[in-house]
C-alpha cells in the first residue's frame, strides 16, 4: 500500500494541466466519491498495525499534495488565461493591418524633402481667397481672358471670394509679409470648375515654388528644376522647356521630362512623343514684384507650379485621376511610403 501511494504521489506531482476540464477530472479521480482516496482511506482498516501510523501519513500527505496541486493549477490557468471553453487569452493577437500613406502624401512629401534639400521653406495660405491673391496681385488685369484659363468656382453673393485656382496665391501672401530673399514652397488643395475625368478633376493638389532675390537667372530656375527632375524620376532623366504664358512670368515655360518607361523613344504612354510634360515655370513678372512692394530693378525670381497628381501619375503609371479619389483599398495598398 506504502508503495502504492507513493506512485498515485508521483502521478499527482507530474500533473500538469491545460484546461479547467483536466483539473475537474483529476479532481473527480483523486478526490471524488468514488475516487483514489476514498478507495485508499476504505482500505485502510486492512493495513497491519505497526504500518498504520506511517500508511496514515501518507494518505493525508498525498490528499494535502493533491488538493495544492489542484488550487496551483487553476492558478496558473488563470495567469495564462485559457478559459474552459479551451480558448487561450493569453496568445498574441492577430497582427493588425498598418495603413499605407496616400500616394499624394507620399508624393508630396517627397517633393517638399528635394526643396528642403535646395533650402526652400515650406508656405501655406486660405484655400478660400479673394481676387487679389489670386489673380490681381499676380498680374491678372480685370477683364482679361488670362482668367478663363483657369475655371473658378466664384462665391455668387460675393464674385470677390473664390477658391484658389493656384498656390501661387499663397506666394503673394509669402511676398507680402516676409523679407527678401524670399525661396519658398506651397503645397496645397486647388479647384477648379472642371468636368471629372480620368485626366480632370475639380479638386487636386499643387506644388508651387517661389525664390526671389539679387541676380536670379533663367539658368538658376533650369537647374534647380533639372535637380528636381533627377531626384524625382532618376538620375538619367532629361528636361526640355517650351515657351508658354503665364500672367504672372516672363518669359514662361513648360518643363517636359522624358519618359522613362521607353527612355525617350517613344510610346503609348509619352503618346510617341518621347517627352511628358509635367510643370509650369518662368521668371517672375516685374509688374508682380511691384504689385508686391518688391524692387524689380534690384531683384529677380523665378516661380514654378506643378500638379501632385501629374507627378504622381508619371511616377506610378496612374492612368486615372479618379482613383486618388476614390478610397479603394487595392488601390490605396500598393503605396510603399520611403517619405
Ligand atoms: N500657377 C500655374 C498654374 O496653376 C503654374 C505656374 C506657377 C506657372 C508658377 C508658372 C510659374 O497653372
Amino acid at each position: 500500500m506504502l508503495q502504492n501511494i507513493e506512485k498515485l504521489l508521483e502521478e499527482a506531482r507530474q500533473f500538469k494541466a491545460g484546461t479547467k476540464e483536466e483539473i475537474e477530472q483529476f479532481r473527480i479521480k483523486f478526490l471524488g466519491k468514488k475516487g483514489l482516496l476514498s478507495d485508499l482511506f476504505a482500505r485502510f482498516k486492512e493495513v497491519p498495525a505497526h504500518q498504520k501510523k506511517e500508511t496514515g501519513q501518507k494518505i493525508n500527505q498525498l490528499k494535502q499534495f493533491v488538493l495544492k496541486k489542484i488550487e496551483t493549477q487553476l492558478e496558473n490557468l488563470g495567469e495564462e488565461g485559457v478559459q474552459e471553453d479551451g480558448q487561450d487569452l493569453s496568445l498574441p493577437g492577430p497582427p493588425l493591418a498598418l495603413g499605407a500613406r496616400h500616394p499624394i502624401s507620399i508624393v508630396r512629401n517627397e517633393i517638399i524633402s528635394i526643396f528642403g534639400r535646395l533650402g526652400y521653406t515650406i508656405s501655406e495660405g486660405p484655400e478660400i481667397e479673394n481676387d487679389w491673391h489670386v489673380f490681381s496681385a499676380l498680374n491678372f488685369p480685370p477683364e482679361h481672358p488670362a482668367r478663363d484659363m483657369q475655371d473658378t468656382f466664384f462665391i455668387e453673393k460675393d464674385p470677390d471670394i473664390l477658391l484658389r485656382t493656384h498656390t501661387s496665391s499663397v506666394q503673394v501672401r509669402v511676398m507680402e509679409k516676409e523679407s527678401l530673399p524670399i525661396r519658398t514652397i506651397s503645397p496645397g488643395r486647388v479647384f477648379r470648375n472642371e468636368a471629372i475625368s480620368a485626366r480632370a478633376h475639380c479638386i487636386f493638389h499643387q506644388v508651387e515654388g517661389l525664390y526671389i532675390d539679387e541676380n536670379v537667372s533663367f539658368a538658376d530656375l533650369k537647374q534647380t528644376l533639372l535637380y528636381f527632375a533627377r531626384e524625382m524620376f532618376g538620375k538619367h532623366v532629361e528636361i526640355r522647356l517650351r515657351p508658354s504664358y503665364f500672367p504672372f512670368t516672363e518669359p514662361s515655360a513648360e518643363m517636359d521630362i522624358s519618359c522613362q518607361i521607353c527612355g525617350g523613344k517613344g510610346c503609348n504612354v509619352c503618346k510617341y512623343t518621347g517627352w511628358l510634360e509635367i510643370l509650369g515655370c518662368g521668371m517672375v513678372d516685374p509688374n508682380v514684384l511691384e504689385y508686391n512692394n518688391i524692387d524689380s530693378i534690384k531683384y529677380t525670381g523665378f516661380a514654378f507650379g506643378m500638379g501632385i497628381e501629374r507627378v504622381a501619375m508619371l511616377k506610378y503609371q496612374i492612368k486615372d485621376l479618379r482613383l486618388y479619389f476614390e478610397n479603394d483599398l487595392r488601390f490605396l495598398e500598393q503605396f510603399q511610403a520611403a517619405y
